[in-house]
């Protein structure tokens, strides 16, 4: 069956080609299972919804993703519509026969692909019988208090019931073969009950972090220098997730082929899990490229300008800094606060706020996007962009009437008067809107009002580091507990957006086993700071020669202690506050150009590779692969114009000079771009590829 050859080159030319025997998709079904299919918690959404483009490209009607039910979702993510395999159809019905909930549609994202969700409250009744089965089946008792893990054996009875039923239909025919891939520890019942009951199938698991790593790294635990001492069960069991910890790793030692997202964290599974990971599959992104080259910049531009809009009305009363010579910086995520490094990064703010009030005459204005507890936004921060409203009403309307007095005056071919252009009444509304800007209180630091303010730590850190938004603050904090959402009367800007307005990003995280944050920033062109102990961080340390060239701030928070890491955050902040504006747009030029690395129809290769291998396991008289990982010893030339590192790049790039801040003259960087490529071809060509 595998006879053709399905080649990949890179969209660029400058990636390496890859070559793969081609899947009889025709006779194969691919179900992919996780517990944010249409419900997005954090990264692995984002893994699920990028990528479902490709892979129904791939699969086309054969494809389908699968997760829990929860009506919100449905009816704002998905087009309910009929299975269009009567299989299926069937399989969904045995359940729903028996009481169980089960919704089919077209889940409405780029290649909308077919999803199957499964009702958890409609089926609780079953959980103490499932409980019962699963304990039979391997030992794991789950305890009533544990919602999470409770559901998650919900979902994966159901799931394991579904393959069941489909399998009756299936084996008639002897094919199609099933292919299921399950995502992190809450999808693992579904595979740990459909290989104990011998449903024939080609299982990948592939894990987005490990449980223990995670609470161990919370807990300020010296992971990365213990990972071989730490004893695992005692760790898991004083934690209270013992029972979950048992599900993650059964599910682990369950399927066929085993993947996580990154080598860190493959070598942290390989002591937490007990198991090598067969297939490192990288996170990447749908890419869109715009028609026009500079087309992003111009985004930037825009965006820019609607967070200088919610900045003048955040700091009313308080505007006595340059907005042209503001830069925004920010840190978003699931608020896991040491993890994520926020940590290190307000102490790396409170120097900076030093070095930029000795030194410099820029401003930093630093987001802060985590969710936290809060009842509402606050009311000083809704007034304030009241108040800016107001003062761009009143300024309206005196231009107004200024205008058409104007007018008037060079109609009957006069210069106006300009003392008494504007009259009393005009002076009187001007007067109230400026005394309503008066404030006595400094600029918020939070936008919502915190249910745990007293304790939570991002706040009790800005009081340890007195950010409170002074006037003499070079750094100010705006700490926005919430997703960002278009909606929102406050900030009304979807993620995207946000980002595309920031100057940099900054994600110094402890544990993050791949980190999406900084590369979506590099797609949209926005340099950012990450770690070596992130997996993206990690990606980019192996596949590009000099990531600070591209925007790409990597810092050290493996081998340097936690004092080092924040002076080297600091320098690579307070580096960047001395750029110009020229350097930092032919920096972002560059940054964008990583894109095509981080491109799923580049990185797809890696799930392709691993279903192969899981069906060359599952039926290997059927399927057979090359067992050799598809890349290796690949990197991104630095490029060409460029020194090697970021404080020397703003020294001796060619187009500096110091007054050239109102120099925004788009880059063309078309030439350097080519030179890159033709820089690009040698190692290509010398067999650094396989
Ligand atoms: N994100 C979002 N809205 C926000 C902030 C973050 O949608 O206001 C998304 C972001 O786009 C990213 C995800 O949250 O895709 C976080 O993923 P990451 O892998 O960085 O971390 P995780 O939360 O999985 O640990
Ligand atoms: C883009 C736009 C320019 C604008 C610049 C602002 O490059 O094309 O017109 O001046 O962004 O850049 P900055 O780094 O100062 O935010
Ligand atoms: C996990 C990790 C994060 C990763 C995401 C997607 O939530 O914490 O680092 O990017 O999964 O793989």
């Amino acid at each position: 069956p595998l006879s053709r050859s399905l080649s990949m080159t890179s969209l660029s030319g400058v990636l390496p080609a890859w070559e793969e025997d081609e899947l009889p998709v025709e006779d194969l079904l691919l179900f992919e299972v996780a517990w944010e299919v249409t419900n997005k918690v954090g990264g692995i959404y984002t893994v699920i919804q990028t990528k479902a483009k490709i892979t129904a490209d791939e699969w086309g009607e054969n494809y389908y993703m699968m997760g829990p039910y929860f009506e919100q979702n449905f009816k704002t993510q998905v087009e309910a519509c009929e299975p269009p395999n009567p299989n299926i159809r069937k399989a969904m019905d045995a359940l729903i026969h028996n009481g169980c909930q089960v919704h089919f549609g077209r889940w409405l994202i780029e290649g909308s692909p077919y999803v199957i969700l499964f009702d958890i409250g409609s089926a609780a009744w079953n959980l103490d019988r499932w409980k019962g089965d699963l304990w039979q089946t391997c030992n794991i008792g789950l305890p009533y208090h544990d919602r999470e893990a409770n559901d998650s054996l919900i979902l994966g009875s159901l799931i394991a019931w579904f393959f069941k039923e489909l399998q009756c239909e299936l084996v008639l025919f002897d094919k199609p073969n099933v292919v299921a891939h399950f995502h992190e520890w809450q999808a693992g019942p579904g595979l740990i009950l459909s290989r104990s009951r011998k449903i024939p199938m080609a299982t990948v698991f592939t894990t987005h972090a490990t449980l223990l790593g995670r609470y161990l790294c919370a807990g300020n635990a010296d992971f990365y220098n213990n990972l071989d001492k730490f004893n695992i069960d005692k760790e898991a069991g004083e934690r209270q997730i013992y029972h979950r910890y048992c599900l993650e790793r059964a599910a682990v030692h369950c399927a066929h082929v085993f993947t996580t997202v990154s080598q860190i964290t493959a070598v942290e599974a390989n002591h937490m899990l007990h198991r090598k990971p067969d297939v490192v599959t990288p996170n990447g992104l749908n890419v869109k490229k715009f028609s026009a080259m500079h087309e992003f910049q111009n985004l930037h531009s825009t965006s820019k300008a609607r967070l200088q809009e919610f900045v003048r009305g955040h700091f009313y009363g308080h505007l006595d800094f340059n907005l042209e010579k503001t830069l925004f910086f920010f840190i978003a995520g699931r608020y896991e606060f040491s993890n994520k490094g926020a940590d290190i990064f307000l102490e790396s703010l409170s120097r900076l706020n030093y070095l930029l009030r000795v030194i410099n005459d820029v401003t930093v204005v630093v987001f802060i996007i985590m969710p936290a507890k809060t009842d509402n936004f606050n009311v000083e921060s809704l007034k304030g962009q009241a108040v800016r409203k107001q003062l761009w009403d009143t300024a309206h309307t005196v231009k107004e009437k200024f205008g058409t007095k104007l007018y008037d005056a060079l109609l009957k071919g006069n210069i106006p008067d300009m003392n008494s252009i504007l009259d009393r009444d005009d002076f009187t509304i001007m007067k109230r809107a400026i005394y309503a800007t008066q404030r006595h209180s400094l600029p918020p630091v939070t936008t919502h009002n915190m249910l745990d303010d007293s304790t939570d730590p991002i706040l009790s850190n800005v009081r340890r580091i007195g950010l409170f938004n002074s006037r003499n603050d070079r750094v100010k904090i705006i700490f926005h507990p919430e997703f960002l959402s278009s909606t929102s009367p406050l900030l009304p800007m979807d993620y995207e957006d946000f980002v595309r307005g920031c100057n940099l990003g900054v994600f110094p995280s402890y544990y993050e086993p791949w980190g999406y944050t900084p590369g979506e920033c590099a797609v949209m062109g926005i340099p950012s700071v990450t770690t070596n102990l992130s997996g993206f961080g990690c990606f980019m340390e192996e596949h590009v020669t000099d990531p600070a060239a591209y925007g790409i701030y990597i810092v050290d928070r493996r081998f340097r202690s936690a004092e080092e890491s924040c002076n080297q955050l600091t320098q690579f902040m307070f580096s960047f506050c001395q750029q110009s504006r020229r350097q930092r747009i032919i920096q972002r030029n560059r940054t964008e150009r990583l894109s095509d690395l981080l491109d799923w129809r580049y990185l797809g290769r890696f799930y392709i590779h691993a279903r192969h291998l899981a069906l060359s396991r599952a039926f290997p008289e059927k399927f057979k692969v090359d067992p050799i990982a598809p890349l290796k010893g690949f990197r991104y030339p630095r490029p060409y114009s460029v020194p090697p590192s970021p404080s020397a790049s703003i020294h001796s790039t060619p187009h500096h000079s110091d007054v050239e801040d109102d120099d925004d003259e788009p880059y063309d960087e078309d030439e350097e771009a080519e030179r890159d490529r033709l820089n690009f071809k040698a190692p290509l060509v010398l067999g650094a590829m396989p």
